[in-house]
Formats: structure tokens, C-alpha cells, sequence
């Protein structure tokens, strides 16, 4: 497989709103990342998925676009934006946009075309259908927001389609007009420099609505060979699809690179061990560890030479990791470090998500009031009409709620975590005095210098980017395994308990790596590890 800069770094996904506020409104913005380049560099990424900062009237924070070749009021101009391509490349990292082109804003001009009528030009831009012949909307289809996917438009009495929240009409892909316009807007910031796309919800685009087909369609693929073939085909970038319910047969679709798709995509099959199977993502339930190794074990081996995998643990829809699957009370330094070593020795790309260096922790609340996502406030209306009790609910909410994630970076241990001099948009979590980032950078033994150090090791061993992977036997909270390349082995070992664990590997080691306890590794034949203790060692010949 040809090699690519894309496989050999670690990416940093920001989060704009929630970053760094320059001018006190209280909102993240453009100049504020600029302000924070030297940060990153520090950390040591190589690029930065950037979640979406064009114009858009923020139904869904930024992920409802009114205009591709423009930047959010809020976010500064199109110069900062430049800026920041610039000021980034010197520090060697690159941009990648978010993609999204499943669906624009309703405030999109398309759109705002799209719905004065049958005969306008831009009426197929959408996917629009009459009324069942009952007068209801012409499927069942129902949205990932919650409600019909169908919203009825009076003037014209059809539904148009939206697969998220009503202010998020779908593209209609089968429309070759729309394809074109989305592959010159994708070349207008191929042209201004960027690194690559990740691409939101892409799985969608080959949809069938009136036939219920909505991922996976039958021309996604073509598509995506179209869309290489248009804009970024001949250049090195980093494209990640966002693919939630991708199996490895079916990620080799997108990343074999035989295939001229995609670099790699996001698969979730992990994400979705913690909730009860075929029901929704608040339905909780707690992580089986032994299911935690046997999926990613499949990924990590099942792609072979026709794919590449991504890696990462958060996202801005996901919870924090501490507090979802590690210990966020007794044990948040050493539980975030376990969780960081066990991620970032696999093959891969690793990804970081804003927050996650210093290992934040959800942000429980005690009332809908407090939480500003569209998913979060839809559920909460939804399963109060369906007679959920409101302390079910929040329990959901605090555990899986997208706001966890989203809440401002704490930068020091100033008011409102110096994120702002104002009034910031979403409230931080109270504990910035003791967690943040001037406090991590002072102390060598932080979570951040646990990432930096895992982050430089990626860069000065090939192993870590080319190795083959092998699962070790162990108990099942144990989890451990090995890279190899040439003559080279490195055993990685994570108990992800809070209690002792016993392991016994017949093998020595040369040296440590990386750890995050001060207790010394010794004879591995017969080793008690700590609670949430994890390292990596270097192993000897035989
Ligand atoms: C993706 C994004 C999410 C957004 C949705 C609709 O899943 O990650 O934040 O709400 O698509 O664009
Ligand atoms: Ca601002």
C-alpha cells in the first residue's frame, strides 16, 4: 500500500463555538483558534478537523448550512479564515473542512429557490414528494431528530424530506446539477488550501426515500468515485466518511484504495456497546469489556491492505470517554491515560477530540434548561409525551446528551476558564479552577503530556503507524496486545478496571515506553496490574 501523510498523524477536531472566544461575545470563533495554534503544535497534531464554521443560522450548531463559500457571522470572515489555513500550515498542520452535503439550511438560497414552486429551477435540488393518498406525509421514514422525516409545505402541497431537524432539507444527490455545485464549492477550498474533509453523514447520500432505503443506497459509491474523480482525486488529502453503521466489508468499499474513494471512515460498531441492541442510544447499558476487545480486534485486523482505520473515542456527538466507560470520581487521571495509550498504540489515525487531552468529564445537569442541543431538547419532548419519568430522561441525557461535549474549553483557572471575558454561549463545567489547560501544561505528569508523549512516540517509531496487530489472551478487563514490525515487538497492556488484575505474558521486556502509574513494571510472567494501570513495552528478542 503507498504510503500517506494522512496514516502517519494524529488529528485534533475543534469544536469553534466552544474553543476560544478573542472578542468576548461569548462564542468561539476564528481568531481565537489562531490564538491557540502554538497550543496544538505543542500537543504535536498534524492536522485539524475543523467542525463547521460556514454561514448558518445554527439550528444545529453550524451543521445547517446556509452558504458553502462564506463563514458564520459569529466566526469571523473569510480573511481570518485564510489566516488560519496560513498560520496552521506554518506549524505544519493542516485543515481539514467539514463536508456536510447531505443536507443544506432551509436559509440555504437553494433552498429558499427550491420552495416557491414546482417550475423553479432549484425544485430538484430537494427531494420533494406528494402526500400519501390519505393527505399524511408520503412515508413513515421518521428523522434522526425525532418526528417525520416529511415536512409539508404548504404552498406548493408537497414534503420535502429532511432526515434531521426540519431547518435541514436533504440534498437531492440523484440531481447531477446538485453533485456539480457541491464538487466546485469542494474545489473553491481545495483551492484555498485545505488538508482534506470529513464528511457528515455520508452513508446518506445514495438514499432512496420513498423506497425507505437511507444508508447504504445504491449509488453512494458511484457517487464518491464521481466526486474523487471531481476535486480532490489527484491530490494527497485526508477524507474521512462518517459512517454509522459501516461494517469492515463495507469500509473497504469506501477505503480501499483501489477503489479512489475515501482515505478512511469513521465506523461507530464500538460507540454503540454501551446501549441496549436495536433500541435508541439513551436506552443505557453498561460496557462489556470482552465486546469492547472483540470489535475493535475485528477492525484493527479485518482491514488488511484494503482499508484504513480511523481511531478515536469523542467526538462533538459522542460523551466524554472518562465519563462513559472510565472511572470519572477515583480514578479520572490514570482512567482518561489508560484510555489514551489503549487508542493511540493501535493502527490507525488517531483522533483527538478538543477536551479530551486534558481528560474532561461530562457535564451532568439537573434540568432541560441547562442544554442547548437540538438532539437532546427533541428527546426530552419526545419521551415526556411517550410518559418517561424526567429522572429517566436526564439520566440518559447526562449520560449520552451531545452538550457533554460541547461545552467550553477551561484554558486557566481565570473566570469562565479564560474561554471568554464575556458571557460564554453554553456554561462551562464548574471545575475549571482545578482542570484546565495552563494547570496540564505545568504539570508533567497531566493527562496532556500523557497524549503529547503517545503523539511524539507515533512519530518517532514506525511501528506505532505500520506494526500488525495481535490480541493477547488475558481476564476480560484486561485489555492487551501486540505490534509488530520486522524484527521489532511492543506489547501494550490496559486494565480497564477499577480493581487489580492479574496478567502473564511469557515474554521480557527491554524497556518502558509509556505508563500512567509510578509503579515499575516488573517480570511480566506473573504481574499484578493496578486498577486502570496501563504501559507499553518494548519486548525483547525471546
Ligand atoms: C452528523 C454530525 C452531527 C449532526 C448531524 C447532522 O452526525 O456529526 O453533529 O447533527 O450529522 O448534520
Ligand atoms: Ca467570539
Amino acid at each position: 500500500m503507498e504510503k500517506h501523510w494522512w496514516q502517519e498523524v494524529v488529528v485534533y477536531q475543534i469544536y469553534p463555538r466552544s474553543f476560544k472566544d478573542s472578542n468576548g461575545d461569548g462564542i468561539g470563533d476564528l481568531r481565537g483558534i489562531i490564538e491557540k495554534l502554538d497550543y496544538l503544535h505543542t500537543l504535536g497534531i498534524g492536522a485539524i478537523w475543523l467542525s463547521p464554521v460556514y454561514k448558518s443560522p445554527n439550528d444545529d450548531n453550524g451543521y445547517d448550512i446556509s452558504d458553502y463559500e462564506d463563514i458564520m457571522d459569529e466566526f469571523g470572515t473569510m480573511a481570518d479564515m485564510e489566516e488560519l489555513i496560513a498560520e496552521a500550515d506554518k506549524r505544519g498542520i493542516k485543515i481539514v473542512m467539514d463536508l456536510v452535503v447531505n443536507h443544506t439550511s432551509d436559509e440555504h438560497h437553494w433552498f429558499i429557490e427550491s420552495r416557491k414552486g414546482k417550475d423553479n429551477p432549484y425544485r430538484d435540488y430537494y427531494v420533494w414528494a406528494n402526500p400519501a393518498e390519505d393527505g399524511g406525509a408520503p412515508t413513515e421514514l421518521q428523522s434522526v431528530f425525532l418526528g417525520s422525516a416529511w415536512k409539508y409545505d404548504e404552498g406548493s402541497g408537497q414534503y420535502f424530506l429532511h432526515l434531521f431537524s426540519q431547518r435541514q432539507p436533504d440534498l437531492n444527490w440523484e440531481n447531477g446539477k446538485v453533485r456539480q455545485e457541491v464538487y466546485d464549492m469542494m474545489n473553491f477550498w481545495i483551492d484555498k488550501g485545505v488538508g482534506g474533509f470529513r464528511m457528515d453523514v455520508i452513508d446518506l447520500i445514495g438514499k432512496i426515500p420513498l423506497e425507505g432505503i437511507t444508508s447504504n443506497g445504491p449509488k453512494l459509491h458511484e457517487y464518491l468515485q464521481e466526486m474523487n474523480k471531481a476535486t480532490f482525486g489527484d491530490k494527497d488529502l485526508l477524507t474521512v466518511g462518517e459512517t454509522w453503521g459501516a461494517t469492515p466489508e463495507i469500509a473497504k468499499l469506501y477505503s480501499n484504495p483501489a477503489r479512489h474513494e475515501l482515505s478512511m471512515v469513521f465506523q461507530f460498531e464500538h460507540s454503540l456497546l454501551d446501549n441496549e441492541p436495536g433500541k435508541e442510544k439513551w436506552d443505557l447499558k453498561p460496557l462489556d469489556v470482552s465486546e469492547l476487545k472483540a470489535v475493535l480486534s475485528k477492525w484493527q485486523t479485518e482491514l488488511g491492505e484494503e482499508g484504513w482505520n480511523s481511531l478515536f473515542w469523542n467526538n462533538h456527538d459522542l460523551p466524554r470517554i472518562v465519563s462513559r466507560w472510565g472511572n470519572d470520581k477515583d480514578y479520572r487521571v490514570r482512567s482518561a491515560k489508560a484510555f489514551a495509550i489503549l487508542l493511540h498504540m493501535m493502527k490507525g489515525t488517531p483522533y483527538i477530540y478538543q477536551g479530551e487531552e486534558l481528560g474532561l468529564t461530562n457535564t451532568p445537569v439537573s434540568s432541560i434548561e441547562e442544554l442547548d442541543d437540538i438532539e437532546s431538547i427533541n428527546m426530552y419532548h419526545d419521551r415526556i409525551a411517550r410518559g418517561f419519568s424526567v429522572e429517566s430522561i436526564m439520566e440518559s441525557l447526562n449520560a449520552k446528551g451531545r452538550d457533554n461535549a460541547r461545552r467550553p474549553i477551561p484554558w486557566s483557572a481565570e473566570a469562565n476558564g479564560g474561554f471568554t471575558t464575556g458571557t460564554p454561549w453554553l456554561a462551562l463545567k464548574p471545575n475549571y479552577k482545578e482542570i484546565n489547560v495552563e494547570a496540564e501544561l505545568q504539570n508533567p505528569d497531566s493527562v496532556f503530556h500523557t497524549y503529547r508523549k503517545l503523539i511524539q512516540l507515533r512519530k518517532d517509531h514506525p511501528i506505532v503507524v505500520w506494526g500488525d496487530y495481535e490480541l493477547l489472551e488475558t481476564s476480560s478487563n484486561v485489555f492487551a496486545y501486540y505490534r509488530t514490525l520486522g524484527e521489532e515487538r511492543w506489547l501494550t497492556v490496559v486494565n480497564l478496571s477499577n480493581f487489580e488484575e492479574k496478567i502473564s505474558v511469557d515474554a521480557r521486556f527491554n524497556r518502558v515506553l509509556v505508563t500512567n502509574t509510578v509503579e515499575e513494571v516488573t517480570d511480566l510472567h506473573a504481574y499484578t496490574l493496578s486498577p486502570w494501570q496501563a504501559f507499553v513495552v518494548e519486548l525483547s528478542g525471546n
